[in-house]
């Protein structure tokens, strides 16, 4: 079992989950290599706690992420930081010869994202992806397997989003995520949109332009001392796309959304599409139903199928088990390891988010933005 040494930067949200994926490791059977983690860094010492307790195989614990690069203990990292220190970190990592799981949006904005981008070409000997677990759910992996097999026919139209709603409430505290100069000018498209194009980047079907439409709906929210102050992050976003098939060279209707304030929603994800010869549709508030209409000529009726723990990296949990959201993190974390360690994906939707896939976003989300500025259908 080959052995791969990480240094987590950024323990909040994220970090601590990349560690619960590495502590019960041993959930799956099938892998070749294994993740270690060996150095961490925050800039919040409180949060070191819950690692050293808990990981005994961390050497190198600093608030200074420049001593975790520069440690021999560490092979990987995984950086999961407020969006503003995007480049600087991403570059110094590859630049220290470390492979990379970033987080999203890659860059706060296209120009931070370009230059990663050009850190990476000069860089080939070190692995970089974008984490985004939503393509994992068994759901996801069956679309993702009648993609590649044509199930689906000439497609008429795909609608990917991913909903939050805990900002309903005006009085909920502004933090770092609803502030322009650490989350950025994408507002709720960087914070959750490479989530819902993951799926459609994946499958290959390329926004030509983009119509979009973005809601500021809450422009002030109270600070930790309960002062009103300017929220002038966007809440919402439609993006409406002439999406190509490269199977075809058709163009279709691509509709993603990313919303923070979409009543009733906790964290949904969901894909449809359809298609002359089959539609499937999935949403994470319903996770393991999965429906499919497969059109043979005759009367036309959805199947809803009750999917169980089928993954593309097998475990130990019995295929009629429920699937959730750490167990998505774990096959990530299995995705990147096995594309590092094999030289390959274990296949197409089995993979994390490619640095080509994240610029792709940064192009679709930039026209997003000149798009609603100007009421205009922009190129992408
Ligand atoms: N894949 C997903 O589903 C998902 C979910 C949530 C967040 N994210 C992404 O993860 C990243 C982090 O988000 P989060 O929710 O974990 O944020 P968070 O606020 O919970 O954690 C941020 C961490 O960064 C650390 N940090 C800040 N400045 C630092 C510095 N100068 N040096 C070292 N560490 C520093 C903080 O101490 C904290 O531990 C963002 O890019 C976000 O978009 C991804």
């Amino acid at each position: 079992m080959k052995k791969v040494r990480f240094g987590i930067i950024g323990l909040g949200l994220m970090g601590r989950e990349f560690g619960s994926a590495v502590a019960r490791w041993c959930h799956l059977t099938g892998m070749n290599a294994r993740p270690e983690i060996t150095a961490v860094c925050a800039r919040n010492p409180q949060s070191y706690k819950w690692f050293t307790d808990n990981f005994e195989t961390i050497k190198v614990v600093t608030d200074d992420y420049r001593e975790l690069l520069a440690s021999e203990e560490v092979d990987a990292v995984y950086c999961a930081v407020p969006h503003h220190l995007h480049q600087q970190f991403y570059i110094d990592i590859i630049e220290a010869g470390k492979h990379l799981l970033g987080e999203k949006p890659f860059g706060i904005d296209k120009p931070a994202n370009d230059a990663i981008n050009e850190c990476i070409s000069k860089h080939p000997e070190v692995f970089v992806r974008c984490s985004s677990e939503f393509p994992f759910f068994p759901p996801m992996q069956r679309i993702g397997k009648m993609i590649e097999e044509d199930a689906f026919g000439p497609i008429i139209e795909v609608n990917s989003g991913f909903l939050h709603s805990s900002d309903l409430n005006p009085n909920k505290a502004i933090n770092w995520k609803r502030m322009i100069e650490y989350n950025g000018e994408y507002g709720c498209l960087g914070d959750l949109g490479l989530h819902p194009c993951h799926m459609p980047f994946k499958a290959g079907w390329t926004p030509k332009n983009v119509r979009a439409i973005l809601s500021n709906l809450v422009p002030e929210r109270p600070d930790k001392e309960g002062n009103r102050v300017p929220c002038a992050t966007w809440d919402n976003g439609t993006m409406l796309c002439d999406a190509e098939d490269p199977r075809s060279g058709q163009l279709f209707p691509l509709t993603i959304k990313a919303q923070r304030i979409a009543p009733g929603e906790t964290d949904t994800w969901y894909f449809e599409i359809k298609g002359m010869k089959a539609c499937a549709r999935w949403s994470s508030s319903n996770p393991r139903r999965f429906e499919v209409l497969e059109y043979t000529g005759g009367e036309q009726a959805w199947r809803h199928i009750d999917m169980g723990w089928e993954v593309a990296f097998e475990g130990i949990t019995g295929p009629i088990f429920e699937f959730g959201f750490t167990d998505a993190i774990q096959q990530m974390w299995a995705a990147f390891l096995y594309e590092l360690t094999e030289g390959q994906p274990k296949s197409r939707f089995a993979s994390c988010v490619t640095p080509e896939e994240a610029a792709l976003t940064h192009r679709l989300f930039t026209a997003a933005l000149r798009s609603h500025a100007q009421g205009t259908v922009e190129t992408v």
